[in-house]
């Protein structure tokens, strides 16, 4: 007999993975503050999180809102037991991730020709290229990196993506010798079903233990998408504070799935994480008011109210 959804997650350990500092504050069109970027990424490793995208060494003439990317790095104070990966396009990124003295870099392309030249003015096949050396080089100086491939469930300019398009970057990234590849649903166009097919095409071709996933919540799907994900065992969940987020380039994205809605699902299905709700939730309240908006969670909105799960 099959047992009930949530005992075939529940006990196993869950790793977030935090990207709200990078694909949170990248889309804000008003400039941020380096010192509010350095309080959030401090706030969030205080709430436990351990895995803390702080931010992206792109090109500031793509995108003026990451151009402090070395200061943000430079500020912080960073903590044993916590990465701080950071977003690297290609060498002059890997340069100034280097010179900013990281230990974990992600390289992103897609599986849509379409946006990736929008996004990195680079096809599938010419991204492939110019990363496989930022890949090697980073390694060679001993950097953990890992891998995005966008537009897993749907191109905001192609329209659908076949499967086997999505596979096969998946593959050509995991051989370059990223440990980890996050799936990204960029427009947040998919559904459960839809998800979780996608998942264990990719699991089939690169193992599960490798794979993460990286939900947009534009049509409310994330947190469904990501339980459908974990019941089909995948262990890695990206979720940025407050639901920030969003991709420039990624006509009509909207924000991440929130990250303490996810750490609500997790608690109430006794997966272990270690990050503690009630000072998520007030990370989130306080970003969300900084930025001058309405929380974007559903937590943030309601607040720990008793009875909640801690
Ligand atoms: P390009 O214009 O083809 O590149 O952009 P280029 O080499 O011709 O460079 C143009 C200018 O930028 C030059 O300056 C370079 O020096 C400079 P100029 O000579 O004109 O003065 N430049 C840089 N400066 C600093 N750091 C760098 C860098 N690179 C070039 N690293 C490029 C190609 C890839 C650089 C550009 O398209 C780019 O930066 N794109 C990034 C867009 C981006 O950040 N998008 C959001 C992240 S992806 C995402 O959010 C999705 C994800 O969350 C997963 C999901 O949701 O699916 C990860
Ligand atoms: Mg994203």
């Amino acid at each position: 007999m099959t047992e009930p959804a949530e005992t075939m997650v529940s006990g196993a350990a869950v790793r977030i993975v935090e990207v709200g500092p990078r694909d949170g504050l990248q889309n804000e069109a008003q400039q941020v503050a380096t010192s509010v970027k350095i309080e959030l990424i401090e706030r969030l490793s205080d709430c436990g999180l351990r895995t803390i995208e702080a931010t992206s060494f792109v090109s500031p003439k793509w995108v003026p809102q990451m151009a402090d990317a070395d200061a943000v790095l430079a500020g912080l104070q960073r903590r044993d037991g916590v990465r701080y990966p950071v977003l690297v396009p290609n060498q002059q990124g890997l340069q100034r991730a280097l010179a900013a003295g990281v230990d974990e870099i992600a390289i992103f392309t897609a599986a849509s020709d379409a946006f990736n030249r929008k996004n990195i003015n680079a096809s599938i096949d010419e991204s492939l290229q110019r990363l496989a050396p930022v890949v090697e080089a980073a390694r060679a100086q001993g950097l953990a990196v890992r891998a995005y491939v966008s537009t897993v469930l749907g191109c905001p300019y192609q329209g659908a993506v076949p499967l086997t398009d999505v596979v096969r970057v998946v593959e050509a990234v995991a051989a370059m010798g990223c440990y980890e590849i996050s799936l990204g649903d960029t427009i947040g166009v998919g559904t459960a079903h839809q998800a979780r097919t996608m998942l264990q095409a990719c699991a089939a071709a690169v193992g599960m233990q490798r794979l993460a996933v990286h939900f947009h919540d534009t049509y409310g799907q994330a947190l469904a998408n990501t339980l459908a994900c974990l019941e089909a065992g995948v262990r890695v969940v990206d979720a940025s504070v407050g639901g920030l987020g969003g991709c420039p380039y990624a006509r009509g994205a909207s924000g991440n799935l929130a990250t303490e809605d996810l750490l609500y699902m997790l608690n109430g299905l006794g997966v272990d994480t270690g990050v503690d709700l009630p000072r998520l939730v007030e990370a989130a309240r306080w970003i969300s008011e900084v930025l001058g908006r309405a929380t974007a969670s559903r937590l943030g909105r309601i607040g720990m109210n008793t009875g909640a799960c801690t």
